[in-house]
Order: structure tokens, then C-alpha cells, then sequence
């Protein structure tokens, strides 16, 4: 018996999750809808068994699942494939977990599954890459320091019980979540996905609910230090943070920003891209073609997750450092499956980072297991 079962195994973030599991020792299979490609996948990991698939085949994917304790997906575009994994998963009785990151798919997860998932007393989790769970993870620390909270016992990171929503009495002023690139190279799913994205309905929180806003319509300046060039300038783009955090922390507003150079002529172009992006035609951005990059390309992205806090004159920032997007993000979701396949209790339903995991500690394990570099304003 496999404990858990990775769907989408042939990808670029698949195959690196795969080798996290096989080097954590844990008991996994692959699966997907190729079985020539799954074949050649699969003799690089003898242990693992081949489970073959169709996304359209819901009773050959509860099939594939059945007496696995966890799913994790490393499939996308999210918004077109995952869906169909989070239903069979949790109708074969499995957590679910999945790499996603798009703010429209998580919107609609959380609204459309949080209650048959709390019902099958099993737990949906998505975005669990670098985007969103780092973002996630990150502002709920400098939240909970900016609230005087007081931290978590290192070594500690998975939560046996709910938690309260933080500052429900008193909520943040103003919470954002930047996501800084030097270098970023996408995978062909990532660059279907950012196409994907263009068409997206976009949102933050203000008081209380989500407002649709226009993409890049904001722009803000933040250090994420010295080896990401200093002070640079980030606009707005529909992150998953904005859906993840509210769920565990109030707050008056809750943005993601992001930045893919250092330059600002780049960064004004972009902006500029965005406006003009939602009125290219949907099937215009479909045929467009990706490009499959080399593994030294994605060696060489850098990245920085910012996450800050306000509440009046307090404030906290808690930067996250790393490089090579994909493998940070395969150790990020193979680490969460291997949580919650060995966890006997704990919140159930559609969770957030931090609904199921304590932020400091987590972030300090996976950033271990990574190479990360965690830097708190305040500490
Ligand atoms: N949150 C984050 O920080 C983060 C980080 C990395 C990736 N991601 C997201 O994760 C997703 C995968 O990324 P990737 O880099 O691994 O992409 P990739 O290299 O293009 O791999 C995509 C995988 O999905 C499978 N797939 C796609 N459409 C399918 C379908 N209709 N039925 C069955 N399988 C299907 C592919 O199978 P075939 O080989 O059969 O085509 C392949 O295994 C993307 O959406 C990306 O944006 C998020």
C-alpha cells in the first residue's frame, strides 16, 4: 500500500517531489494519464508503483487513490485540472494537496469543497509551493508578532487542534505578501498557468470581504535585501495569499504584490502588459506556445517571499530567501504530504498554511529542507 499518490508525476515539479519522497523514505506511487512517460519516470524510482489515470475518469481516479492517505497533485494549470484530483481524492477517503497557487482556483475551492471535505473528515490543501504556503506562513508569523503573540516551540510545526482567527478583536491594519524574482524562468505548466492568469478575475481584501480590483492597478516598494538588489518597486498581482490569510487573521487589507526584475522600466512594462492582457482574446493566450527551459535555467531563478504587518506604529517583516522556484516547491509540497499522511489528529475541512501547521516553526523545518534563508525584522 501506498500512503501517498502523486498525480502529474512526468512534470517538472512532480519529478522533483518525487525524488524528495523517495529521499525522505516515504511510501508513494505515481500516477497520471501517460503511461509511457509514467514508465520512464518511473524506473528512476523502483519502490514506487504506476497508477494510470484520466482526469475525465472519475471512477478510475478514486480507483487510483483508494487506500492512499494522501493525493498530492503537481498538476496545472490548476483552475483546468485540479478540481477533478481534490473531488476524487476526497471521495476515496485521502487528504488532498496540490501545488495550485492561483488565486481564482483557490477562491473557488474553498467556496465549492470546504464542507465535503470537512464532512469526509479529510483536509484540501492548495497552493503548496513557494506561492502560497511561504507567503502564508511568512505573514502569519510577523502578524503574530506585530499582535505581542508568542511564538511557537520550535520542532512543533503540525497542529493537532483549530486554531482562533488572530486579531479578530483588534484586526491588522494593512498585511502584504510580495513575491520577488531575479532570473525567473517558468516551466511550461507555469507559463500555461501565468497565461491563465491574464483572464483571471483578480482580488484583495478590504474590511471584511474580497473586491475585485484591476491587475497591476497598485505598486509599492520593498527591500527584500541586499542579494535581491535592495529597494525595489512590486505591483499587484492576484496572489493566493489574499484567499489563504483571512481564514487565520483579521485584517482591514490583505494585497500580494510581485516583481520579476529589478529594473523599473521592466517593472512599468509589466504593468502596462497587465492592463492590456485581460482584452487579448482567451483563445489567443491558449495557442500560444511554451518553451521547455533547461534544469540550469531553473538553478539559476532567485526568489524572495516579504511578508509584512502593520497595526498602527507596529509593524514586522519576515523575509524568505531561496533559489530554484521547482525544487523549493517540490521539497515545500512533498514535506506536507508526508505531515499529514503521518498525522493521526488535526483540523479537517479546506485549510490554509497556517490553519494546519504553526508558521515559525514550519517555515524554519521546510526552509531546512530547502536551503532557505528565513530573516524576521525582529528577532
Ligand atoms: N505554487 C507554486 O509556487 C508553484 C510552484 C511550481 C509549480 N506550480 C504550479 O504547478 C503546476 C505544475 O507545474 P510544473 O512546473 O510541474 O508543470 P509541468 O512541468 O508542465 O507539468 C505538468 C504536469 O501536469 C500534468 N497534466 C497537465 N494536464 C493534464 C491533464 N489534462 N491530465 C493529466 N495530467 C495533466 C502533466 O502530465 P503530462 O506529462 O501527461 O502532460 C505533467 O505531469 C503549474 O500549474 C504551476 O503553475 C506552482
Amino acid at each position: 500500500m501506498s500512503e501517498i499518490i502523486l498525480f502529474g508525476a512526468t512534470g517538472m515539479t512532480g519529478q522533483r517531489a518525487a525524488a524528495e519522497l523517495e529521499a525522505a523514505g516515504a511510501s508513494f506511487a505515481l500516477a497520471g494519464r501517460d503511461p509511457v512517460k509514467h514508465a520512464h519516470v518511473a524506473s528512476r524510482f523502483p519502490s514506487a508503483d504506476v497508477r494510470i489515470a484520466e482526469l475525465d475518469d472519475h471512477d478510475a481516479l478514486v480507483r487510483a487513490f483508494t487506500n492512499a492517505k494522501v493525493v498530492l497533485a503537481c498538476t496545472g494549470p490548476a483552475g483546468v485540472t485540479n478540481e477533478r484530483l481534490l473531488v476524487a481524492a476526497l471521495a476515496a477517503g485521502a487528504h488532498y494537496v496540490d501545488l495550485g497557487g492561483e488565486q481564482a482556483f483557490l477562491h473557488a475551492a474553498y467556496e465549492r469543497h470546504e464542507s465535503t471535505a470537512r464532512r469526509a473528515e479529510r483536509v484540501a490543501i492548495s497552493g503548496a509551493g513557494v506561492d502560497c504556503v511561504l507567503g502564508d506562513w511568512a505573514a502569519a508569523w510577523a502578524a503574530a508578532y506585530v499582535c505581542g503573540m508568542e511564538r511557537d516551540p520550535i520542532g512543533d510545526a503540525v497542529r493537532d487542534r483549530s486554531i482562533d482567527r488572530l486579531a479578530d478583536d483588534r484586526p491588522l491594519d494593512d498585511v502584504a505578501v510580495s513575491y520577488v524574482f531575479d532570473d525567473l524562468t517558468l516551466s511550461p505548466g507555469g507559463q500555461r498557468a501565468a497565461l491563465a492568469r491574464l483572464h483571471d478575475r483578480s482580488f484583495v481584501w478590504r474590511s471584511d470581504r474580497w473586491e475585485q480590483v484591476a491587475p497591476a492597478s497598485q505598486r509599492r516598494r520593498i527591500n527584500a535585501g541586499l542579494e535581491m538588489g535592495g529597494e525595489r518597486d512590486v505591483v499587484s498581482f492576484p496572489g493566493g495569499d489574499v484567499i489563504t490569510l483571512p481564514r487565520h487573521l483579521a485584517a482591514k487589507q490583505i494585497q500580494t504584490f510581485a516583481s520579476t526584475s529589478r529594473r523599473a522600466g521592466t517593472m512599468t512594462a509589466l504593468r502596462w502588459l497587465a492592463r492590456v492582457a485581460p482584452f487579448v482574446p482567451k483563445r489567443a493566450t491558449d495557442a500560444l506556445a511554451t518553451y521547455a527551459p533547461s534544469d540550469e535555467e531553473y538553478a539559476r531563478t532567485k526568489f524572495a517571499v516579504v511578508a509584512q504587518a502593520r497595526r498602527g506604529f507596529a509593524s514586522a517583516q519576515v523575509t524568505v530567501r531561496g533559489q530554484d522556484l521547482y525544487r523549493t516547491s517540490a521539497v515545500i509540497a512533498a514535506w506536507i504530504a508526508r505531515q499529514l499522511a503521518a498525522r493521526s489528529t488535526g483540523p479537517v475541512g479546506m485549510r490554509a498554511p497556517s490553519e494546519l501547521f504553526r508558521p515559525e516553526p514550519a517555515l524554519r523545518e521546510v526552509a531546512e529542507a530547502a536551503g532557505l534563508v528565513v530573516e524576521p525584522s525582529f528577532a
